[in-house]
């Protein structure tokens, strides 16, 4: 027999474990830099209309199939109809891939809080981050391993797996619960200091003025819609998995507004404070921010801020500050993710969380370690986390929708199980964006990045590189999807009926 499922403690801890998801790389690094790029001050245009037209209701479909059908990803679909597994195991592979570069990340950050102290980056930090730190050797899959990144990593790997090891309540609830308000407090403080720094006022200037063209470019729309999905990592199985240890009795679909709010603010505070920085940054050397260089991706973070730390007074306390932040939002990310994992491995194979951490966990860890900790890890990372998430990502939320809406015909049933739970009304706005609005503007996204992808080889890596980190990751992630699905469950999940209504 099963055993009982594990539950939050209550609607608190399960919004700090989805706000600690929530919040990660996605809001300290990639969204400055997107809405930089993407109009500024009138990216927040089709940034919040991503927001409430496919952030929001995905958040609640999430909720609600988690919440009602009360399982892992691959358990919540095969519910849905026994050909429908397949997506489950999926989103499984997806969280299974990012989770293998997501770590090294976290690393990276934290190898930076030390680095910081003396700022040992010295004078150029850019040439120290990709020479000196990664030794960085160019596309390919070299086996030349740099001992500065691949300890840590285990050491990350250890803790990560405990956590996992140690369930939802002592180990995923209580590492937010510690970390996500130590989040707050020192992110706060920092982008408080930022915006005292001289020339904060002319960064944010360039942060918000609007390019209200940006609004006639699709690819502007498309990148709010992809910075909605990752930010509030909606369509790959987290939220499925959060919900589901929520207890019977919860008011779910108020709970996914004050996620969505939090990360959102989050977002737009590391907007200004990342902002302010560079206003400071270009005040120094006399430039225009929109002149600086290495505003987006990791470069962001560990070339341009590392050279702002230095320049500025009481530096290295501002990089500590900055470095912990994204530390601290990368763990409690990672952790969400792996837990897709270990719920869909302990309830198909039968095993224990001690028992996935170790085997699953352990496999994940040297996958992470091998391709990650070599000189050839930043390239990788780079494509593996294109593809990913602009075909694997979107592919899932489209396929969501439509087996939610067509295949199962469950949309009518989600929302008055919404509706039963909660107070307040989700009312017949949601069912259309969902049914129809969604499925449609993601699709016109997958195939506008497909032709993209296809038609021009990204970052001019080598075809056979990409055709291996881009396409052969996806293609993997579909067969292991089928694979896993034909091995008979050890734990019941067929004889499953949802509460009435
Ligand atoms: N939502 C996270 C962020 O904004 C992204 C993420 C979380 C990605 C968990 C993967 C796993 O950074
Ligand atoms: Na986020």
């Amino acid at each position: 027999a099963a055993p009982e499922r594990e539950q939050w403690t209550g609607q608190y801890g399960f919004i700090l474990a989805a706000v600690g998801s929530a919040v990660g790389l996605g809001n300290i690094w990639r969204f400055p830099g997107v809405a930089y790029e993407n109009g500024g001050g009138a990216f927040l245009v089709p940034y919040l209309v991503a927001l409430l037209t496919a952030g929001v209701p995905i958040l609640l479909l999430d909720y609600s199939l988690g919440h009602r059908f009360r399982g892992s990803a691959p358990a919540v679909f095969r519910r849905l109809g026994k050909g429908f597994e397949p997506l489950g195991w999926f989103q499984v592979a997806i969280s299974f891939i990012i989770a293998t570069y997501y770590t090294v990340i976290v690393v990276w950050a934290i190898r930076y809080i030390g680095f910081s102290v003396d700022m040992a980056w010295g004078e150029d930090p850019a040439a120290f981050f990709t020479g000196d730190f990664l030794r960085y050797s160019g596309a390919g899959l070299s086996t030349d391993y740099v001992g500065g990144i691949f300890w840590p990593m285990l050491v990350l790997w250890l803790v990560v797996l405990a956590v996992l090891a140690l369930g939802v309540q002592r180990g995923l609830e209580r590492a937010n619960r510690i970390f996500i308000p130590l989040l707050a407090v020192l992110f706060l403080i920092m982008v408080v200091r930022a915006l005292f720094l001289e020339g904060a006022a002319d960064g944010l200037t360039a942060f918000f003025t609007p390019n209200w063209e940006a609004l006639g470019d699709p690819n502007v729309w498309i990148a709010a819609y992809s910075q909605i999905f990752f930010s509030l990592s909606i369509a790959f199985g987290i939220m499925i998995t959060y919900s589901s240890y929520l207890k019977r009795r919860s008011n779910v679909a108020p709970t996914g507004y004050v996620v969505a709010f939090a990360n959102s603010s989050f977002e737009l505070l590391a907007g200004i404070g990342v902002f302010a920085t560079l206003g400071f940054m270009a005040a120094q050397q006399g430039v225009a921010v929109g002149e600086l260089e290495n505003l987006t991706g990791p470069m962001l973070s560990f070339a341009t801020f590392p050279q702002i730390v230095s320049m500025m007074p009481g530096g290295p306390i501002f990089g500590i500050l900055f470095f912990t932040s994204l530390a601290l939002a990368g763990f409690t990310s990672l952790i969400s993710i792996l837990q897709v994992v270990s719920a869909a491995f302990q309830e198909k194979f039968g095993l224990s969380r001690v028992q996935v951490s170790l085997l699953i966990g352990g496999l994940a860890a040297v996958i992470s370690l091998a391709l990650y900790s070599s000189t050839s890890g930043l390239a990788v990372l780079d494509t593996v986390d294109k593809y990913t998430n602009e075909v694997g990502v979107v592919l899932s939320a489209i396929a969501t929708c439509v087996i939610v809406t067509l295949g199962a015909r469950r949309l009518p049933e989600l929302r008055a199980h919404l509706n039963a739970v909660s107070t307040g009304h989700v009312g017949r706005w949601w069912s259309v964006l969902v049914g129809a609005i969604v499925p449609i503007a993601l699709t016109v996204m997958l195939v506008t990045s497909l032709s993209t992808l296809l038609g021009e080889r990204y970052e001019d890596y080598p075809l056979a590189f990409l055709n291996i980190a881009g396409w052969g990751t996806l293609a993997l992630m579909a067969v292991a999807a089928l694979v896993y699905t034909l091995i008979p469950w050890r734990r019941p999940v067929d004889d499953f009926t949802p509460e009435p209504l």
